[in-house]
């Protein structure tokens, strides 16, 4: 991290750019000043992280993937935020990994320095539920970046796809993969051998989005939303299941069915589920303790 960059003065740092409507307000937890993102708590409980450079389409370079990670972390670990939302402009969540930082790179420099390993981070030390609010163009690396996610929405005329293979080369951040896993073998190989891009009903016809909505704005609005409900939740309960279900992607049917009845049973030691469970037979409102 360049710590010179990170001192100077926010206001001559920020490019000319159009605040999502949810980004309202900030606290301790958003109060750090980045160069490629605008971090905001656009409700109690809700982080967002809006990813902000627009020149170049939201490209993710290296600076940038850095800067999410700490923004990710600062809400991950944060006591007072239990979802996240992730998102780019309306024009683009992000047009893929950075072209013109990978051209030059050679094997040994891309092997010895691991090159887009840590984008991966986002899927093993956040724990809290990520929720991509993608409109525009996610492309590459974009597609991928949202496909990371916990849920997924999109507006109908987002623009995904693979395009790698235009490029000489093939997804590097999961998107053979994952792409695979939400939408079949099929589909995904004609995607990532055409290199042909489809939209935000594609994605959620297939079942790559939860839902797809007809304006930005109404995207913005169901990401807030859905990240509001969650964040209404006992956070105990919430990671929990995250867990879980992410476990699904890993784990045979059985060995899965057995690994969600372990974090069931450890529930029981959570105050959460004392709360939650008498809350109901008293016909009240659990005040969740997050213990
Ligand atoms: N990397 C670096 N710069 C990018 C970029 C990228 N992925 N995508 C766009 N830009 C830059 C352009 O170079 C251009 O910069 P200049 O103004 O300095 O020339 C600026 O953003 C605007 O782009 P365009 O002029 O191309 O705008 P457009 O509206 O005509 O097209 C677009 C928009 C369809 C997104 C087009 O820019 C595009 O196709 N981008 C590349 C998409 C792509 O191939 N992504 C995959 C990258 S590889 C990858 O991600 C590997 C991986 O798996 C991790």
């Amino acid at each position: 991290m360049n710590t010179l960059r990170t001192l100077r003065p926010l206001a001559s740092r920020l490019q000319p750019y159009t605040l999502p409507r949810t980004v309202r307000q900030f606290s301790a937890t958003s109060s750090r000043s980045y160069e490629y993102l605008l971090v905001s708590e656009p409700k109690p409980g809700v982080g967002q992280v809006t990813l902000n450079r627009p020149k170049a389409y939201n490209a993710l370079c290296t600076p940038l993937i850095d800067e999410l990670n700490q923004a990710l972390d600062a809400f991950n670990t944060s006591d007072s935020i239990s979802a996240i939302i992730l998102t780019g402009s309306e024009k683009a969540f992000a047009a893929g990994a950075d072209i013109k930082e990978m051209a030059p790179l050679t094997f040994s420099e891309a092997y010895k320095t691991s090159f887009i390993e840590s984008w991966s981070r986002l899927t093993t030390s956040v724990k809290k539920p990520i929720i991509a609010a993608v409109s525009g163009h996610a492309l590459g690396g974009g597609c991928e970046l949202a496909m990371m996610a916990d849920i997924l929405y999109c507006t109908e005329r987002a623009n995904f796809g693979q395009p790698e293979v235009k490029l000489g080369t093939v997804p590097g951040a999961g998107g053979s993969q994952r792409l695979t896993r939400a939408v079949g073998k099929a589909r995904a190989m004609e995607l990532i051998l055409t290199g042909n891009n489809f939209s935000g009903v594609d994605a959620a016809n297939w079942g790559l989005a939860a839902k797809a909505f007809p304006t930005y704005e109404a995207l913005m609005e169901g990401a807030l939303k859905t990240a509001e409900t969650i964040a209404g939740y006992s956070r105990v309960a919430v990671m929990a299941a995250k867990e879980v279900v992410n476990k699904s992607q890993d784990l045979s049917l059985r060995d899965g069915v057995e690994y969600e009845r372990r974090v069931f049973h450890s529930l029981f030691g959570s105050q959460d589920q004392k709360v939650g469970m008498k809350a109901f037979a008293e016909k009240k409102k659990p005040e969740w303790t997050h213990e």
